[in-house]
């Protein structure tokens, strides 16, 4: 079945992470309805094999086609590297968006001949994705990348803008893989929350590219160009976590900048 516009748009992540992604969904496209699936028993991505998560993600795609997604965000790079091209098989029937594609173009348009710096988790940044597209591009951009595996962690348990965030933060950003670069990829989607603590590693002279607002506007464009913006004047959200507690309801303050009310969906049974 084709889909239509009145369905809601479907977004995933490990955790609340993704949040950031659904927030900037939000703002660019207001009268969407969302459902939003935490895979909180999960978490982190960052450090599971491929085909663990290769794994969850078919799992929480059931879950977001049977709720009549029209389609299907994959609002976590770990998950995007992982699984993009197994998901765009799997659900055939509806268009699956990445958070690394965007990215990639955005990168082309904009820091063409740089030495661009990346972190993400040991995931992302094994997967060798954004080497491999970066190249596809072809614009002369030398791509330096770092895993920062205790970051995503770090700020799912609330530790930012306080003493420890910025030693870690500093620590990593230090490294001399990241020596000389023009401009910083965020390449997880838990990071624009410590995105200002990066920022001001760097004095605010450095370009840190997160895919929130990029990828929303992908989003935008798909649905435009297909026919598919709801033409419904009111939204109506819903978050699935698989792993409810009171601290990720709390977390979705920052997040989603406004508290929302989790429900727990269990995804194996
Ligand atoms: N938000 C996920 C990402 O963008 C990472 C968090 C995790 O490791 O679970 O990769």
């Amino acid at each position: 079945m084709r889909p239509t516009p009145d369905q809601p748009i479907g977004i995933f992540d490990s955790g609340i992470g993704g949040l950031t992604v659904a927030h900037a969904i939000r703002q660019r496209l207001p009268n969407e309805s969302i459902i939003y699936f935490g895979d909180t028993a999960h978490l982190p991505y960052g450090d599971k094999s491929e085909a663990a998560i290769q794994a969850y993600s078919v799992r929480i795609a059931d879950v977001l086609l049977k709720k009549g997604c029209k389609v299907i965000v994959i609002a976590c790079n770990s998950a995007s590297s992982a699984a993009y091209e197994l998901l765009k098989e799997y659900a055939r029937q509806i268009k699956i968006i990445n958070v690394i594609d965007p990215m990639v173009h955005w990168v082309a348009e904009h820091h063409k001949q740089q030495r661009v710096g990346l972190i993400g988790t040991k995931r992302t940044v094994q997967s060798g994705v954004y080497h491999r597209k970066i190249e596809e591009v072809n614009q002369g951009i030398e791509l330096h990348s770092l895993a920062t595996p205790l970051l995503a962690p770090m700020i799912e348990e609330g530790f930012f803008d306080n003493t420890i965030s910025h030693e870690i933060i500093t620590r990593y950003l230090a490294d001399p893989e990241l020596e000389g670069i023009q401009a910083l990829i965020l390449a997880c989607t838990h990071y624009p929350l410590i995105k200002e603590e990066i920022s001001t590693y760097y004095r605010h002279q450095m370009p840190i590219l997160d895919s929130a607002t990029i990828v929303a506007d992908a989003l935008y464009h798909y649905l435009a160009a297909h026919f598919l913006l709801t033409r419904k004047t009111e939204s109506q959200h819903q978050f699935l976590v698989s792993d409810y507690t009171e601290s990720f309801e709390a977390a979705t303050r920052i997040f989603f900048r406004e508290q929302v009310h989790l429900e727990k969906y269990s995804l194996w049974n």
